[in-house]
């Protein structure tokens, strides 16, 4: 990929990531019945596509996330990226979490390229350069993190996350702790980068308007426990999109839509 300073990064094809027929309990902790968090889930997320999953807080979006990233077992169905079922976590997926997870006795540069120092990747450093450089954080590679912001914070974290050079990208509610204004312009920086890199992305978020304005796809996941799909909507709205689009007719309409499933339980 071209950069405007003339540097290339290089980046590896992105991978299919399937959920067929995947069910998650999550033992009980006496002698009672397990909880079924996760009842049945069935998507695809084609390659190089951006998918967003909704649904109201409880039903087990995170749950969905973790098993995609290998933390949790599923008890039934199976988690394919490409042709592998995921059994345990791998550098093949990254994840960034709501709360910004960045060691505090490192600088930026330092928390981005650490996942590859201890890979012993040669050029750990001047690759997590790149992608401060893409998250717009130049300037701050050598601050800390107490002394960013909450949204330069997540920045730094999706430069990490990118830095590995994963095939699929799971994010877990990352602008949920922003403030209102620096959540949308997040929004609009996470597609610029998506545009250049193509990870295959999985997104978990409860704000609809997100999930639209963000998905090529949007899963609407019942509530919990027992949760299932409730619907899988495709969004068709022209790229590279802007927050314009959350004004027009269509985007309200599909909105409210979703809006009605998700309160009709
Ligand atoms: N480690 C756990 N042990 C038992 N139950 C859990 C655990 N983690 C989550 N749950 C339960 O599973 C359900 C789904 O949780 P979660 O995936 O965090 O929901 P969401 O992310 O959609 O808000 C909730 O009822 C939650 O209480
Ligand atoms: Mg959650």
């Amino acid at each position: 990929m071209k950069r405007t300073s003339g540097a290339t990064i290089t980046a590896t094809a992105s991978e299919q990531l399937v959920l067929d027929r995947v069910g998650i309990s999550y033992p009980a902790r006496d002698a009672g019945p397990d909880f079924v968090a996760v009842k049945e889930a069935s998507f695809t997320v084609d390659p190089s596509e951006f998918t967003c999953v909704v649904g109201p807080s409880g039903c087990g979006k995170s749950t969905l996330l973790m098993a995609a990233a290998g933390l949790i077992p599923v008890s039934g169905g199976e988690i394919l990226v490409g042709d592998t079922v995921v059994r345990a976590p791998g550098v093949d997926r990254a994840v960034v979490f709501q709360a910004a997870s960045l060691l505090p006795w490192r600088t930026v540069l330092g928390n981005v390229a650490y996942g590859l120092e201890i890979r012993h990747r040669k050029d750990a450093r001047s690759r997590a350069r790149e992608m401060i450089e893409l998250v717009g954080l130049d300037g701050a590679a050598t601050k800390y993190p107490h002394e960013l912001s909450g949204g330069m914070q997540q920045r730094a974290n999706l430069a990490r996350a990118l830095a590995a050079d994963p095939r699929l990208l799971l994010m877990d509610e990352p602008f949920a702790a922003l403030d209102a204004q620096t959540r949308e312009l997040m929004q609009t920086e996470l597609l610029r980068v998506w545009s250049e890199m193509r990870k295959t992305v999985l997104f978990i978020t409860h704000q609809i308007e997100e999930a639209v304005y963000l998905g090529d796809q949007v899963v609407v996941l019942s509530k919990g426990p027992e949760t299932v799909v409730r619907e899988i909507l495709r969004v068709d709205f022209a790229r590279p999109r802007d927050e314009s689009i959350k004004r027009t007719p269509a985007f309200m309409e599909l909105v409210d839509h979703i809006w009605q499933l998700i309160r009709n339980g």
